[in-house]
Parts: structure tokens; sequence; C-alpha cells
């Protein structure tokens, strides 16, 4: 029997990028196939091409050995190709189930009865409870995900392919999807999944092929190989084991954040810690527990019903977003779309925006220091770019991720809060990552980092709060650990 999909030899530049030179793909009934690789190795470029999106320089697609043409996503889709892309395509103003069902019949759309009862249908395929009627600006980025794959399923897809799918899902909620896939693969549906979460991976998917600056390195049955090994095709050298990552751990003496009994009503109940100069605080805890409401009310983004705010020793009367950054406060919101990443201009301008004061002389921008300024940025964070004037909108999705954290950096904060900062970001630049938050926290600076994905909030924390419910219900303190033993922990949770 023919391959249900087979890619040959798929060949795309872009100015500057070979983004895929000559890439083969297969995939068979019934199969999750796994796509993995660094940030900017080309998965996404792979995907937009079956997907109708992006038409390839060279390399031809067959369907179940006959060759086609995908010239649109309607003309894939129309084959039964459907595919989830890593930047969510919801369109706000509407309803959940009118993006549900978008671009279907329109009768659908006027009959609000039908189309309510559907949407509920296909969501509690994923076990969700969220209300069909809702707009969709008013979900979390979690329920927009759910959404997104719900919208993938109601089109019953041959291929389904999903983009990053878990990246903002809880673990819970990452389980059951991986069920679902289970679910449809037993159904004949051929899947292909990208993840940079490899321990997902190595649990869901039949093989890996592994993609390394363009071009398809190894594809391996996941039954014979380890993360480890992943992880070596990913980076193309082996994971050397006695790098030892050993932080210096900071003294507690100043106190440069204090919070007391600070609350907000059903999100967050009487919330006290302390953070010190040089601490890496992580906050741990499930989706929902109420760490992203915590932050937010800290930096002013909401009003609290009660409690207090110190900086420094000085109590904050009105903690608002503007007096917050003015004194030295930077926060990265979970939402990276909302971010102002400004994706028409060039990477050197979006990093440099946020630094204006420190590279610019009365009024000024020096050219000079600005240069140095992003060069070290890039190179910190690995960025994948052809060159730093490139639109920001051309990087891939890890890579914008990237930026957004080096607007943060250039600001030179004195209190750094980063809400789920390595989503979508590969094993190396988070341990990359990593490096520079201890970086700063050994020139003084305090971090609060929460992450999902507990391991990671394990090996970068001096100290970990765990939330549960708007409560902190645990306090921690970190283990030691090896570079080789974070790189792993990157790729999710044992
Ligand atoms: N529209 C575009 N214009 C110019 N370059 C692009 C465009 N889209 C992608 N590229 C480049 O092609 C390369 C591959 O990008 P791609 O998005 O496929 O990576 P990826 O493997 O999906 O990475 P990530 O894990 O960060 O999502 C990158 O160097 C990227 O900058
Ligand atoms: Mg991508």
């Amino acid at each position: 029997m023919p391959h249900l999909l087979e890619m040959e030899g798929i060949s795309k530049a872009y100015p500057g990028v070979q983004a895929l030179s000559g890439v083969d793909f297969a995939l068979e009934r019934g199969e999750i196939h796994a796509l993995c690789g660094k940030n900017g190795a080309g998965k996404s470029t792979l995907i937009r091409v079956l997907g109708g999106v992006v038409a390839p320089d060279g390399g031809r697609i067959l369907l179940d050995g006959e060759p086609v043409a995908l010239a649109s996503p309607a003309g894939a889709m129309a084959r039964g190709i459907v595919v989830v892309h890593q930047e969510l395509s919801l369109v706000p103003g509407l309803a959940v189930a009118e993006n549900l069902f978008l671009g279907r019949p329109q009768a659908w759309l006027v009959r609000r009865g039908p189309i309510l009862a559907a949407a509920r249908a296909v969501l509690s395929r994923l076990d969700s409870a969220i209300d069909p009627a809702a707009p969709v600006a008013s979900l979390s980025i979690a329920q927009a995900q759910t959404v997104e794959i719900a919208k993938a399923l109601a089109r019953e897809p041959r291929i389904l392919v999903l983009d990053e799918p878990t990246s903002a899902l809880a673990e819970e909620d990452a389980e059951r999807l991986l069920t679902i896939l289970r679910r449809l693969a037993g159904d004949g549906v051929g899947i292909v999944y990208i993840s940079h979460r490899l321990a997902e991976v190595e649990r869901v998917a039949d093989r890996v092929t592994v993609l390394r600056d363009g071009r398809t390195v190894a594809s391996l049955e996941t039954g014979a190989v380890d993360r480890r090994r992943v992880v070596e095709l990913m980076l193309g050298e082996e994971l050397s084991h006695d790098a030892e990552f050993s932080p210096r751990v900071p003294s507690r003496e100043h106190v440069v954040l204090r919070v007391r009994g600070l609350a907000r009503r059903g999100v967050v109940e009487d919330v006290s810690f302390d953070l010190h100069e040089g601490e890496i605080l992580g906050i741990a805890g499930l989706v929902g527990a109420g760490r992203t409401e915590l932050v937010r009310l800290i930096f002013g983004a909401d009003r609290p019903d009660a409690g207090r705010v110190e900086l420094a020793g000085r109590h904050v009367a009105r903690p608002t977003p503007r007096a917050m950054r003015r004194m030295g406060v930077g926060f990265l919101p979970e939402d990276r779309k909302r971010q102002g990443l400004v994706l028409g201009l060039p990477v050197r301008e979006n990093l440099s925006l946020a630094a204006l004061g420190r590279i610019s002389r009365f009024g000024l921008v020096q050219g000079r220091r600005e240069r140095t300024l992003v060069e070290s940025l890039v190179r910190d964070l690995q960025v994948a770019c052809a060159s730093p004037e490139v639109p920001a909108g051309t990087l891939s999705g890890g890579n914008q991720q990237k930026i957004v954290i080096g607007k943060w950096l250039a600001r030179d904060p004195r209190v750094l809060i980063l809400d789920e900062p390595t989503r979508g970001i590969d094993v190396q630049a988070k341990a990359q990552i990593f490096r520079i938050l201890e970086r700063l926290a050994e020139a003084g600076v305090a971090v609060v980092f929460i992450s999902s994905e507990l391991e990671e909030v394990m090996v970068v924390s001096h100290r970990i709060l765990t939330m549960a419910a708007g409560r902190i219900v645990r306090e921690s303190v970190r283990r030691e650990a090896s570079l080789a033993e974070i790189l792993l922990s990157a790729t999710g949770a044992a």
C-alpha cells in the first residue's frame, strides 16, 4: 500500500535563509509522527507547505501515492489535511462556536441553537467545559489553544497536523490531548506532531523525524531511542555530562520586593512572601492555580481587594504597570501576541526600542551602543536570524519569543517577573536562558519565574513557592543539577 503522505525533496528559501533543503517526510495511516528540531530548524515551514500556506521552491507531495498540488489552505483541507498552526488563528470578536465552524455553510451561523449544540459536542470530545457562546477574546491562552484543537477535530481530518499544540496547556490538558490523538490514530488518522516537550513525544509518537538547519538528519522509531538521543540529533553534538550548573545561593539580606496579604476575590487568597536581591524565585502550580493572577496584582495590571506591595522597603500605594516599570520592575506576561513585538520592524529595533534610555544621548540613538546591545542580546539568546535587520515577523515562533525576552533584558530591570518565558523555546535555548537568569541574579537582579513545567522551575529557582487554588501551599529549596540534567529537564517531566 502506498504511504498516506509522502513529501519528497521539499525545499524553500527565504531571503538570506534556506529554510528547507530537500526534506523527505513520510506518514502512514494510524501513525503519530513527531517532528523535532531547534528553533528555526524548519518545522513550521514544512508544515506550512503541507497545509498549502507556503509554496515550496522544489520537491513533490504524494497522497496515497498520487502527486498532488496543495496550492491553498482550502485545497489542502479539501483533501483532508487539517493543520493547527503554531500561531493561533481564532477571530477574537466571534464566539467560540462561530470560530469552530468558521468557513462552513452560512446557515450554521444564523441558527444559533444547533451551532451551540454542535460546538458543545466537539468541545466535549476534549472534555472541555468552555462555554461555546463565550467570545474568544475572553478566553485564556490555554482555552484558546483548546478551541483551536477542537476546530481541527470538527473537520474530521485524514491527516492532522499539530504545531506545538500543548505549549500553553497544563499537564493534565496535554495528557488528555495525547489520549485523543492515540484514539484518532487508532481510527486510521495520520498525525504529525511538533513539540519541544520531548517527554510528550517519547510517550505518544510512533516515529520521530529530526530536522536540523532545514535538513532531515534522522527518522527514528521511538521505541528504540531516548530523549537524550533526540536532543543530540537536534543539536548535532553529544551532550556532555560534566559541565556543572552550580549557582551561587544568594544571601537573604536585602528584600527587594515584599508582598503582604495580597488578595483578589476568587483568584488570589492572602499571599505573602519576600523576594531578595539576587534571588530567583520560582512559582510552581497548575494552570488556574493563581500564579498569573498573583503577578498581575504585583505589577498593578489588576487591582487587589486587599494587601500591600513594597519595593526596596517603600510601600507602593497604587501599583500601576507604568509606575512599576519606572521603579525598575520588568514583567513578561504569558501572552506573547499582546506583547507588543512589532512584527514589521527589524529585530534590531524591537530590541533597542525597549532600551532607548540606555542607548540614546540628547534624544539621539547612538548607533554604536545600539549595535553592541543588539548584538550581545542576539548572541546570548541564540536568536536565529539572517541579520538583525530582518523583520521580527519572519523569525520562527521560538525565536520571536526570544526577542520578547530580550526586550526585557535590554531594560536592565531590578526585578524581573517572567510568566511562562520558555514557551515554544527549544531545549538548548532554554538552557541558555536559564544561564542568563543566573547571571542576572548574580548581578543582583531579583527574578520571579513562572513555568508550568515543574522540572524547569526546579532547576532554575533558588527557592520555589507552589500555589494551588490561589494560595501558597508550599515553599521549597532547589537542588543542584548538571548542565546535561538541565537540558534534559527542559524536555519535560520524566
Ligand atoms: N516568512 C518568512 N520570511 C523569512 N524567513 C522566514 C519566514 N518564515 C520562516 N522563515 C525562516 O525560516 C527558518 C525556519 O523557520 P521555521 O518557522 O520553519 O522554524 P521552526 O522549526 O518552526 O522553529 P520554532 O521551533 O522556533 O517554531 C527560520 O530561519 C525562519 O527565520
Ligand atoms: Mg515553528
